[in-house]
């Protein structure tokens, strides 16, 4: 090894050393933006010492610059654009749409790299297994990316789309691309068997996530990014690039771990959600007979004085307010009442909103203290002992629903909100959540809805509750 490759490998494990430094310091919302911030300028470096050694080698043709600088470029101004002009609300589509980018890319590495050897018949295992899995793996992400994208777009029907036979198709698309990957391995020069790995691993994808709904799509958009990892990884073998392999796996890992932590949180068994839109709800939500339920109509000043005479107030943020962009007023409202000598505190599902930590960042932006966020365990235990339980933009996570069997929802742990003394819903209107189920919390007779868009809704309980307590 020369010099140049030399500096480039301990360049190379440096950035691997902020990789890591930068996702420990994403664990607290305080240094989340740092973490950020060193992970990305690691990443930046890397790419420039790739540059450099590609460079150094020779390797690299005048129009090969020319394609990889203006694809560089173009991505890059691509990702700019995108991540500076998002909407909040979207970002769970965009980084869909980045782990379909990032499987796609990672499996055309592999199938390049396959069509372009001198001889590709004499590829050994090192070489044809890694790109075998790279190319099924990138290729389930990038399709099945898309439509988890299109579902949360609204695109593709968020509810579970089912067609017969799909859970047959999802245990035989995996067994015929195991078969695939072994043919590809033997036989690298064997072109059925690679655009035939490529025809299959993107169907996978799609059926994979087409019948998946309900409650279940939080844990699928973790196990896709997992997905986007390994196969980023398995190309850095391909290639031979450490640094691609280092950043793949730390993705592959993190994303795993956060696939576990939400299916556990969901009560939810991974493969059952792969392989068959486990909690898709296989009958009519079980409806109790009687008399059609009321509904109970509040106004601002009704909810005001509530507020004002509670020693004990919990906050339950959902979808709605990051739709309405209402966290700074939550957070004004959650002060004055706290300066008013009300117990306040914001209740955090594990799958409120779109992404994972979603209600987290957006009481971060109002800067909620953290102390007073509360997960669901935690909480729990606690509305028992509130006076007003303070719904705002959140459905499914709080449908009693859930605790029986045979509906979209059925087995998911919600947050007890029913239990709470006394309970308001700020929403639009009787509208579904994402699951597209009836919320019994609604017609519960300590129940008041206060019909508004929560940004609306809460400047005017701002405004009411300062009249009480100003
Ligand atoms: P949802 O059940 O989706 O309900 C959100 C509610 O917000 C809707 O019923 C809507 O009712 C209301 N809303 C929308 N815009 C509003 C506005 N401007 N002002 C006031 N209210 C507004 O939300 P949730 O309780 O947070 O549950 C999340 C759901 O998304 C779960 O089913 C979860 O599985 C799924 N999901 C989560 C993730 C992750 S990782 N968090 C990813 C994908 C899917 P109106 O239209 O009547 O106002």
């Amino acid at each position: 090894m020369d010099n140049v490759s030399n500096a480039v490998h301990y360049i190379f494990l440096t950035t691997a050393a902020c990789f890591v430094i930068g996702l420990h310091l994403m664990n607290h919302p305080r240094t989340a933006r740092r973490g950020n911030t060193v992970s990305a300028g690691a990443m930046a470096v890397a790419i420039a010492a790739t540059v450099w050694l590609v460079a150094h080698e020779g390797t690299i043709s005048t129009t090969g610059w020319l394609v990889l600088a203006s694809g560089g470029l173009i991505g890059a101004a691509l990702g700019l654009y995108a991540a500076r002009e998002v909407k909040m609300t979207a970002m769970p589509q965009l980084v869909s749409l980045f782990n379909a980018v990032g499987g796609g890319a990672a499996a055309l590495i592999a199938v390049n790299d396959l069509l372009q050897a001198d001889h590709p018949a004499a590829l050994g295992a090192r070489v044809s297994l890694p790109g075998a899995l790279d190319i099924v793996i990138g290729a389930v992400t990038f399709s099945g990316s898309l439509i988890a994208a299109g579902k949360l777009q609204g695109v593709v029907s968020g509810a579970p789309v089912a067609f017969p036979g799909a859970r047959l198709l999802n245990v035989l698309l995996p067994a015929s691309f195991a078969a695939g990957t072994v043919w590809l391995v033997l036989a690298p020069d064997s072109l059925v068997a690679l655009y035939g790995l490529v025809a299959v691993a993107l169907l996978f994808g799609v059926t994979m996530v087409l019948p998946i709904g309900g409650a279940d799509m939080p844990v699928v958009i973790a196990l896709l990014n997992a997905f986007t990892g390994s196969a980023v990884a398995m190309a850095g073998f391909v290639l031979d690039e450490t640094a691609l392999i280092i950043a793949g796996m730390l993705v592959s890992s993190s994303g795993g771990i956060l696939t576990k932590l939400m299916a556990d949180a969901m009560n939810r068994s991974i493969a059952n959600i792969v392989v068959g839109g486990f909690g898709t709800g296989d009958s009519a939500p079980a409806a109790e007979e009687g008399a059609p339920a009321q509904v109970r109509s509040v106004s601002a000043d009704d909810v005001a004085i509530q507020l004002a005479y509670a020693s004990k107030v919990i906050f339950v943020p959902g979808y709605g307010l990051a739709a309405a962009q209402a966290q700074h007023e939550l957070g004004d409202l959650a002060k004055m009442l706290t300066d008013h000598g009300v117990d306040v505190s914001y209740a955090v599902h594990p799958v409120a909103g779109r992404m994972p930590g979603h209600m987290n960042v957006l009481l971060a932006e109002a800067n909620v203290p953290y102390t007073r966020l509360k997960e669901m365990d935690e909480v729990n235990p606690e509305f028992p002992q509130a006076d007003v339980a303070l719904v705002i933009g959140a459905n499914d996570v709080t449908n009693p629903i859930a605790r029986r069997p045979g509906n979209a929802i059925s087995g998911m742990p919600i947050l007890d909100v029913d239990r709470a003394k006394s309970v308001v819903v700020i929403k639009r209107s009787m509208g579904h959540g994402y699951a597209g189920i009836d919320n019994e919390l609604y017609t519960d007779p300590k129940t008041g809805m206060f019909f508004t868009d929560a940004k609306k809704g809460l400047a005017e309980l701002k405004a009411a509750v300062g009249e009480f307590v100003g």
